[in-house]
């Protein structure tokens, strides 16, 4: 039988080449004394299979049609066998994938791993960043639910207004003018086949460049990059200290990836995926939408910019962002390595770290987009204790006009607009009218829109707020 199993193996290897291709891959030197920091690219990798094998499972249930998907969705949610499971496991895997690629990025950043002769390394990592975000926003509306769809329909809003290009890529996004059954078809076929594609593309690539270029070794403060020399002096390394990947440097991918994924699954059984919100109604623009946590930086990021440089900043943005990514392997390609000689490299990855993580905070904390849900403000709730006819017609306009979609009033209304409680002390009636009339940064202009009579109302009700 040993035997037997043994000639099997032969005849597969001789005609593969197996342990003549692969065998030297696994156990090909790498630079001694590894980093833990050096895992996260592993773990990147496992945490995509994990969303194949998940993404595939969800999909022989998902039915990709507007008719179907919300219900389909309920039924692998409520009623298939681990299929809230199934769920979790896919999306706190998106989750993990976006942290770890984050991760990844800044460890080779800071290691500047970047540097000759990595530099093809660093472009293909950048699309696979693109690509992974792109994954997870395309995810975000498959799940067909209020929630997702407006979230999408924000995002569609905010490309539209791009200038020059806006419309057209809006509609290339969207499969139409407008979020429909088309859309739903587009975004499955982005999400399940087009990007997938490139993602595997582009993996193997990544890792034959890993193979190619070797791992490259922890910096150490004045040791300088030479493309002239580095190479042999590489190979040098490794022929003097190089340990075998295999077992030596892989066991802590190993253990990383492994616990990662424990996590992953862990967290799915505990909390599940995230229940689905109402179905989505064309017909009713009437939901604030709460994107998945990590679109909420981009959305803040729009909702903080001022209006009148949005437009300009929304193309020059992500162009320079993206500009600029590509080409930080070519402004420094040689020289130090070590994040102790490059002091305002580090200034600027802290930069960044911070300023998305306060987009992410601020984007959880602040309900920037208007409030549709609000309930109309009971007369009970004004702060005039024997109110007038023309105070409370002002409460019934504030409602009808949509200023509480935006203005919070003793709890009541949205909190994208200052809140107006006590706004009779702050501002005399005149000041409030020109506030209204000319409305302000994210505040529309009601100069057209309102009657002088309806300003008037509006005006003694706001003006009795003290
Ligand atoms: C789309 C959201 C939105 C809507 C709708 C809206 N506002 Fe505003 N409003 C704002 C924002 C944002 C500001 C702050 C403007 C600024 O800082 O320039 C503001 C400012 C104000 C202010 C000045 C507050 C202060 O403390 O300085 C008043 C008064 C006001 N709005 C009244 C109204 C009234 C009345 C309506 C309805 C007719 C209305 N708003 C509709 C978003 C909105």
């Amino acid at each position: 039988m040993k035997n037997f199993l043994k000639k099997i193996w032969k005849w597969i290897d001789d005609r593969s080449g197996i342990s003549e291709s692969i065998l030297p891959v696994i156990t090909h030197p790498v630079p001694p004394r590894a980093k833990w920091s050096y895992v996260f690219g592993s773990a990147t990798l496992f945490c995509f299979l994990l969303q194949v094998i998940t993404g595939v499972a969800l999909s022989l249930l998902y039915q990709p049609s507007s008719k179907e998907a919300y219900q389909s969705l309920q039924f692998i949610t409520n009623q298939a066998k681990f299929g809230n499971v199934l769920r979790g496991i896919h999306y706190f895997g998106a989750s993990a994938m976006i942290i770890l690629v984050g991760l990844h990025m800044m460890r080779t950043y800071i290691t500047a791993s970047y540097k000759y002769p990595r530099e093809m390394n660093w472009i293909s990592g950048v699309f696979l960043l693109i690509f992974t975000i792109f994954m997870g926003f395309t995810g975000q509306l498959l799940r067909w639910d209020s929630n997702g769809v407006w979230s999408s329909v924000v995002a569609a809003q905010q490309l539209g207004r791009v200038p020059f290009v806006g419309e057209y890529l809006a509609r290339l996004l969207l499969g139409g003018n407008t979020i429909g059954g088309q859309t739903l078809s587009r975004f499955y076929s982005y999400h399940v086949f087009i990007v997938p594609a490139f993602i595997f593309l582009f993996v193997a690539f990544h890792l034959y460049l890993v193979i190619r270029n070797g791992i490259s070794e922890p910096p150490k403060a004045g040791r300088m990059v030479d493309p002239k020399t580095y190479r042999s002096w590489y190979q040098n390394l490794l022929k003097r200290k190089g340990v075998p990947f295999w077992p030596d440097a892989a066991w802590r991918d190993i253990i990383v990836s492994a616990f990662i994924i424990i996590a992953i699954i862990a967290l799915a059984v505990l909390f599940g995926a995230p229940a689905l919100t109402t179905p989505p109604d064309p017909s009713m623009v009437q939901t604030s939408p709460n994107p998945d946590w990590y679109m909420i930086p981009f959305f803040a990021l729009f909702a903080l910019m001022p209006h009148k440089i949005e437009s300009i900043a929304m193309l020059l943005g992500p162009l320079l962002t993206i500009i600029l990514l590509f080409s930080i392997p070519f402004i420094s390609h040689k020289g130090e390595r070590s994040p102790l000689k490059r002091p305002w490299a580090m200034f600027g990855v802290i930069c960044v770290f911070v300023f998305v993580i306060s987009l992410l905070v601020i984007g959880l904390q602040a309900s920037w987009s208007p409030n549709f849900n609000t309930k109309p403000l009971p007369l009970t709730d004004i702060k005039s204790s024997n109110p007038d006819s023309t105070i409370v017609k002002g409460v019934h306009l504030f409602y009808a006009k949509g200023c509480q979609y935006c203005h919070t009033i003793n709890h009541y209304g949205g909190k994208a607009g200052p809140n107006l409680t006590t706004v009779g002390n702050r501002l005399s009636i005149e000041e409030l009218k020109v506030r209204i009339v000319n409305g302000g940064k994210n505040m529309p202009s009601f100069g057209g829109i309102l009657s002088k009579e309806d300003l008037n109302n509006i005006v003694s009700f706001l003006h009795s707020q003290n």
